[in-house]
């Protein structure tokens, strides 16, 4: 493998046009990306090039079969200018069990890292400072070989593009308990993350944000009776004192955020179980008044609180607490995040 990181500069940088005080999500990139190639069995070519369209061929084996993966990342400033990433090895790890599931070559975690580095490194001034926004960075890795032979393909590309961003969601969300549709079954590719997972929530999404809600909380596709992801993000439920999130399984992401917020809830003392949670649970706690919070953790929403749930035709409403699990563990993660708390566990680079 050549890893010498080949730069292609911009001739024109769009920064100026940027209005940093109002970012939206992940629809405004920066001036660059890092490409690199899979091809003849190695991965070749990394180069830093200006943030373009890309070429395939019609019959890109992304295109027919969906072998595609991808991660979620950010990158801090704080007031000294450092740029800070939050546990970016676990995403390489994590991109390579996806990679591993849907048979895309493994990247070696020095050449990510590498290409990570000189990316943020030459895109430096697109990293927000404000508080509440950060450089969202999507790496990915698809199938670029040719071919409608329904098999893997032998080329593939890595890409990584950024976005400084602002909230992924505006306030708090109400979530629909999904009783028909899944995301993810056993055996299947739940825990990856595969583009065709978050595909397959669009339609179910959809009917639920036509009933008013703005996202769906997944339920397991055999029984619809325990609870496993809101959304895009995992979910923490907590009645009374003690905050509990499902296990991870074939059928659950292992989220960063997820297993960030287990650690810093457990260090300051709350009650945290990691277990199987039923719907008529929450529904029991809601109704005799033990269901205090709901939040989906991840890294673009990062905890986002839910205001109400509905089920069955029903809705539930969850108080308004004055301390409310969510906001503190929120801004206990995203002060070691932007070097504003000290990082007991090493998770800021
Ligand atoms: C993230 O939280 O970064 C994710 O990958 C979820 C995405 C669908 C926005």
């Amino acid at each position: 493998m050549n890893s010498e990181i080949k730069i292609e500069l911009t001739e024109h940088s769009k920064i100026n046009s940027v209005d940093f005080d109002n970012l939206p999500f992940g629809s405004v990139f920066s001036d660059h990306m890092f490409v690199c190639d899979f091809k003849d069995g190695q991965w070749q070519n990394p180069t830093v090039k200006p943030y373009s369209p890309i070429t395939l061929d019609p019959s890109a084996k992304i295109f027919h079969y969906g072998q595609s993966i991808f991660e979620g990342m950010k990158a801090y400033k704080d007031a000294d200018n450092n740029v800070m990433l939050f546990r970016p090895l676990d995403n390489c790890k994590r991109l390579n069990k996806s990679a591993e599931r849907m048979v895309i070559p493994q990247i070696p975690e020095e050449l990510f890292m590498a290409g990570l580095k000189k990316l943020l490194e030459i895109d430096n001034a697109w990293i927000p400072t404000n508080d509440g926004s950060s450089l969202y960075i999507r790496p990915f890795m698809f199938a670029s070989g040719n071919g409608f032979h329904a098999s893997p393909a032998n080329e593939y590309k890595l890409i990584i593009a950024t976005a400084p961003s602002g909230a992924y969601f505006a306030g708090k969300v109400k979530v629909l308990i999904e009783e028909k549709y899944a995301r993810a079954a056993n055996g299947g590719v739940g825990f990856a993350k595969a583009g065709g997972n978050y595909a397959a929530q669009f339609y179910p999404t959809q009917l639920a944000i036509e009933k008013g809600y703005n996202q769906v909380i997944w339920t397991d596709d055999n029984t619809h009776e325990y609870i496993e992801e809101a959304g895009a993000m995992n979910i923490f439920v907590r009645i009374n004192d003690t905050l509990i999130t499902s296990p991870t399984s074939d059928r659950i992401l292992d989220g960063i955020t997820r297993k960030s917020i287990l650690q810093i809830a457990k260090d300051t003392g709350i009650d945290v179980e990691e277990r199987k949670i039923t719907v008529s649970e929450v529904i029991a706690a809601a109704q005799n008044g033990s269901l205090k919070e709901m939040f989906g953790a991840g890294t673009a929403a990062v905890v986002s609180p839910i205001a109400g749930f509905g089920y069955q035709n029903k809705d539930y409403d969850l108080p308004e607490l004055e301390k409310p699990f969510a906001a503190k563990l929120k801004k206990q993660i995203t002060d070691i995040q932007t070097n504003k708390a000290e990082d007991p566990y090493g998770w800021r680079v």
